[in-house]
């Protein structure tokens, strides 16, 4: 027997499939830097046009194979299809533990002291952290396993962690707090058998954060491009980190800025491996490479 394609009944292919995604025209290409840019931050390049029109190809069938100035003018005229636009661009790569360096750098240098600082039995200490651009949850619950472990409840330790994103499809995800079984080999296995749950029956092949985790962490919708955004107050342990890949310099500057404004004096900022703070050199030291405190030597 062969194995092909049968000629005695030809079916047609869908006329969508055929046709490809809708064209571009460079003038409305324009249209959608100037939209990204001045909603998110994000400058797209001019070489960049090819992964707009993959990224947006399916939502443009979705709408009935409309094309891509019709779309500009929808997305121009609908707060919520440019939270749609945003979602489809945005990269959201990530993994627990990501980056490994700075999870050893609270083990090993700020949780002792911490520890050391505070007066366990004797009061609440409360410890505040962001993960701004979190994606589906795996940096904030990555810290969430390391200061509840290291800062126990019965100690007093008070930890809030709160988890933003821009895009609002990202959150709804991350707020399942449900990944993969297989991304378990990303936790050291002290941490997963201390709060992860394995599922079973229906829920086979994912690992789900266990109840005392999850309630450590709260998302909340956050553009950090806005000049003015819902976030209140200092936080201890700011981590930001491959966020503003997109970003061009002065965009990156101004959101890296009001983030700063965020830290608490003795608190840390954690940029992602290939960004730095160089921008706000005057307002923080480097204690390492992609880690920094707004805390002045003198
Ligand atoms: C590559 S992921 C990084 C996730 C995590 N921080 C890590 O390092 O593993 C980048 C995230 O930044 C988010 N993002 C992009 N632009 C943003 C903006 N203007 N405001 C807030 N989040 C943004 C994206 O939606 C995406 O989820």
């Amino acid at each position: 027997m062969t194995l092909g394609y049968s000629s005695s009944k030809p079916r047609r292919l869908a006329p969508e499939l055929l046709a490809g995604p809708p064209e571009l025209p460079d003038r409305v290409f324009r249209g959608y830097q100037q939209l990204i840019y001045s909603e998110a931050g994000i400058h797209l390049g001019s070489h960049k046009k090819a992964l707009l029109v993959g990224r947006l190809s399916r939502r443009l069938r979705e709408l009935g194979g409309t094309s891509f100035s019709a779309y500009l003018r929808r997305v121009e005229e609908d707060p919520e299809e440019r939270v749609r636009l945003l979602d489809a661009l945005c990269t959201h790569e990530t993994r627990f533990f990501r980056e490994p360096r700075h999870f050893r750098f609270l083990e090993d240098e700020v949780l002792p002291r911490w520890r050391a600082q505070g007066t366990p039995g004797a009061g609440t200490r409360r410890v505040r952290v962001w993960s701004a651009g979190c994606s589906t949850g795996e940096e904030a619950f990555s810290l969430a396993m390391v200061l509840r472990f290291h800062l126990p409840a019965e100690e007093g330790w008070q930890i809030e962690i709160l988890a933003t994103d821009l895009s609002t499809r990202i959150l709804e995800r991350a707020r399942e707090t449900l990944w993969p079984v297989e991304k378990a080999r990303e936790i050291p296995t002290h941490y997963l058998k201390a709060f992860m749950l394995r599922g079973t029956g229906s829920q086979e092949g994912r690992m789900k954060a266990g109840p005392e985790l999850r309630s450590l962490v709260r998302f909340q919708r956050v553009n950090l491009n806005e000049e003015h955004y819902p976030v209140m107050g200092q936080f201890d342990l700011l981590f930001c980190r491959n966020v503003f890949i997109y970003f061009d310099a002065a965009s990156r500057a101004r959101a890296l800025d009001r983030l700063l404004g965020h830290l608490a004096p003795q608190g840390y900022f954690f940029v992602g491996h290939a960004e730095s703070l160089s921008s706000l050199a005057h307002r923080v030291r480097a204690v390492q490479p992609t880690i920094y405190t707004a805390e002045h030597t003198g």
